[in-house]
């Protein structure tokens, strides 16, 4: 079959399958050879000329990038979130944007699972300890940790991976309340969650999981005011984005014992650490790896590729955040 007449850009080395889908199906593909972000100059002289770019949540795809990319057709953003792409730039110059929803939904549930356990029972923290030698034996008041069964789960947006999260709750037998601006019926039905507002949800919640976009209104969403309002026994995690916590108020609440306890798989300014977290023994903080499992990130790299694939096959890319760049597909 003649290939596709497209040159294809790959921000850095993603898993092979997504390669092989691109290098296969099209005229000419270039991969970043170090597996490092490509700096500001790297990135503009990388995408000039190309007809496809695909990219990660660690470039930032802006009106600059866009027109350095001058003829660019569609970027495939190999993440579910797109918040790194200035959406209204791309689409102002008719280029599609892409994400990969779907396919690692169960990946980051399970992480936003495991963080909310290792912060509870405080699993790193004993981790260090035993390593550091100091363990002498089994003792009664020895890391205590926060119960799980039978507590309140509060998930503020129940999208896909909200959802995937509070169903897990049902081995706990936790209360799950939610925030969203939609009524999630299924979810009501399948774990009896009930829809609240953001204060009652802050203050009645044992564990705070954040399942939401990164946008302009949820920016500092929970903030200091936001995190007075919960108890002093519950733990925030944050599997989503991380401005969406005012993360140097985390660590004034963190440090003062305000909330017991908070396990970030995201940060504001990553992979810069707000002064003070990585001090702090009530912080879980993993290096952003939600949906960093093997099977996931070929499923991301392949969905990625697909995209890219479908454009230039003259078909809708199925995961088209900006649909209305494309011409209106025959019904
Ligand atoms: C990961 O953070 C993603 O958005 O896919």
């Amino acid at each position: 079959m003649a290939k596709l007449d497209a040159s294809v850009y790959v921000t850095r080395e993603i898993p092979r399958p997504g390669i092989d889908l691109l290098v296969e199906a099209c005229r000419q593909v270039d991969v970043n050879p170090d597996d490092r972000v490509l700096s500001r100059p790297e990135l503009l002289a990388a995408v000039r000329g190309r007809d496809a770019v695909l990219c990660l949540l660690t470039d930032t795809i802006d009106a600059e990038v866009l027109d350095a990319a001058k003829g660019c057709r569609i970027f495939a953003n190999m993440a579910v979130g797109f918040n790194n792409v200035d959406l209204r730039a791309a689409t102002a110059r008719g280029i599609a944007v892409t994400n990969t929803p779907g396919v690692l939904t169960d990946a980051t549930a399970d992480l936003t699972w495991a963080l909310l356990l290792s912060v509870a029972r405080r699993i790193p923290e004993g981790d260090r300890f035993t390593r550091a030698g100091k363990f002498k034996g089994w003792g009664p008041m020895l890391i205590l940790g926060g119960d799980v069964s039978g507590r309140t789960l509060g998930i503020i947006g129940a999208g896909r991976i909200g959802t995937a999260v509070a169903l897990r709750s049902r081995g706990f037998r936790m209360r799950v309340l939610y925030c969203d601006s939609v009524q999630n019926e299924a979810l009501e039905q399948a774990v009896g969650a009930k829809q609240v507002d953001l204060g009652t949800l802050l203050s009645e919640s044992d564990f705070v999981s954040l399942h939401v976009i990164l946008d302009a209104t949820t920016h500092h969403l929970i903030g200091a005011r936001e995190l007075a309002l919960m108890k002093p026994t519950a733990y925030l995690v944050n599997t989503s984005r991380g401005p969406v916590v005012d993360e140097v108020a985390l660590v004034e609440a963190l440090r003062r014992r305000q909330i017991a306890g908070a396990a970030l798989d995201v940060f504001e300014n990553e992979p810069a650490l707000a002064p003070g977290l990585a001090e702090l023994d009530n912080a879980v903080i993993p290096p952003h790896v939600g949906s960093a499992t093997i099977g996931t990130r070929t499923r991301m790299a392949t969905l990625a590729a697909s995209n890219i694939l479908a454009l230039f096959r003259g078909e809708q890319p199925p995961n088209i955040v900006n649909p209305e760049v494309l011409p209106l597909r025959e019904v």
